[in-house]
């Protein structure tokens, strides 16, 4: 059999567990929080005192600080190319009944929604940003669209969303701690909500790879390989700020996270020796040759790219974002 018929068998096998999955890791509707939670209530007769008061706590934040906050938004409202990569997925099927995968994205979709959806609101009241500029990125990162690197296989799909969640949980908590730090409180459980519902999302996806290990290890293990060889690219690493497609946006905005402490190189090997932990990588049995070799390679990746990573130097500078005005560098 093909390795992509196996792929599909597999993802067939684990279809009937996909229902308790959705409600093992996801809220129900009726039960979860929603943007206007945390947000001035426009129906509310203290409407413009609360937006008063978010734009003078806005003044206390850096410009670093509104960067990140402004490309974590950018990165989360890009959710239509997620949801239609992951549609795309081999063993996911929207089109034909009622396909548990299909399911899961939906349901992961609309919860995923929501992040975009809060920030964008805060960040057009807050006062402190050129939401014009940003929403042009945000239509350019949209139309440009992504390459993972994962194919349309769900094995590497599925590393890298357990890896990507991860990350970007680490860096919704880290924000909300720095706002929190700052004196903003409203924004600080703002941020820390949304990493709870990104932790969630990392553990499904990783049970659904802890699943695959279970039946077909070698091919598991060596997609976990092969995603982590090649480098896990984030989600918008074709941003840009303008209409010039060769763009240094991306970097920039990398650069400043690490500055500020929010998502840093470390912060990548942790996450990968935490999925190798998790995944018990030491202890999978029935691997051919092959996987045993991408077991060793694996085993070794952390302490090899610490080594890397302590070289890693930041710029001490501010760069200068069109979406965050020059006038509050701090
Ligand atoms: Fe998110
Ligand atoms: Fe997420």
């Amino acid at each position: 059999m093909s390795l992509k018929n196996v792929r599909l068998e597999v993802m067939k096998f684990l279809e009937k567990d996909v229902e308790s999955l959705i409600e093992k890791y996801l809220i129900p509707i009726e039960k979860i929080w929603q943007p206007t939670d945390f947000l001035p209530n426009s129906e509310g007769d203290t409407f413009f005192e609360e937006v008063r008061e978010i734009r003078e706590l806005s003044k206390e934040l850096p410009y670093d600080f509104w960067v990140v906050l402004v490309g974590d938004m950018i990165t989360e409202e890009a959710l239509p190319t997620y949801e239609s990569w992951l549609m795309d997925v081999e063993g996911v099927n929207q089109v034909d009944g009622e396909n548990p995968w299909a399911k899961w994205v939906r349901h992961w979709t609309a919860e995923e929604n929501r992040h975009g959806d809060v920030l964008n609101k805060y960040l057009y009241l807050s006062g402190r940003v050129n939401m014009r500029e940003i929403e042009k990125t945000t239509q350019y990162l949209i139309a440009d669209g992504f390459d993972i690197g994962t194919d349309r296989d769900p094995y590497k799909n599925f590393v890298y969303t357990s890896f990507q969640e991860l990350a970007t949980y680490i860096s919704h908590n880290r924000v909300a701690k720095i706002a929190k730090k700052c004196g903003n409180k409203q924004l600080g459980k703002m941020c820390q909500i949304i990493s709870g519902d990104e932790m969630r999302h990392h553990h499904a996806y990783s049970e659904f790879v802890e699943r695959i290990f279970k039946v077909d290890p070698s091919q598991m293990m060596m997609a976990f390989y092969y995603m982590m060889k090649q480098k896990i690219t984030m989600p918008a690493h074709f941003l840009r700020e303008s209409g010039n497609k060769i763009s240094t946006a991306f970097e920039e905005f990398s650069n400043t996270a690490q500055r500020i402490g929010v998502y840093t190189s470390t912060d990548y090997v942790d996450i990968l020796q935490k999925l190798i932990t998790r995944w018990e990588i030491d202890k999978v049995t029935n691997l051919t040759d092959e996987a045993e070799k991408a077991r060793e390679y694996l085993m070794n990746l952390p302490a090899r790219m610490h080594r890397l990573s302590e070289r890693i130097k930041i710029p001490e500078n501010s760069f200068q974002f069109k979406w965050v005005e020059p006038a509050i560098v701090k």
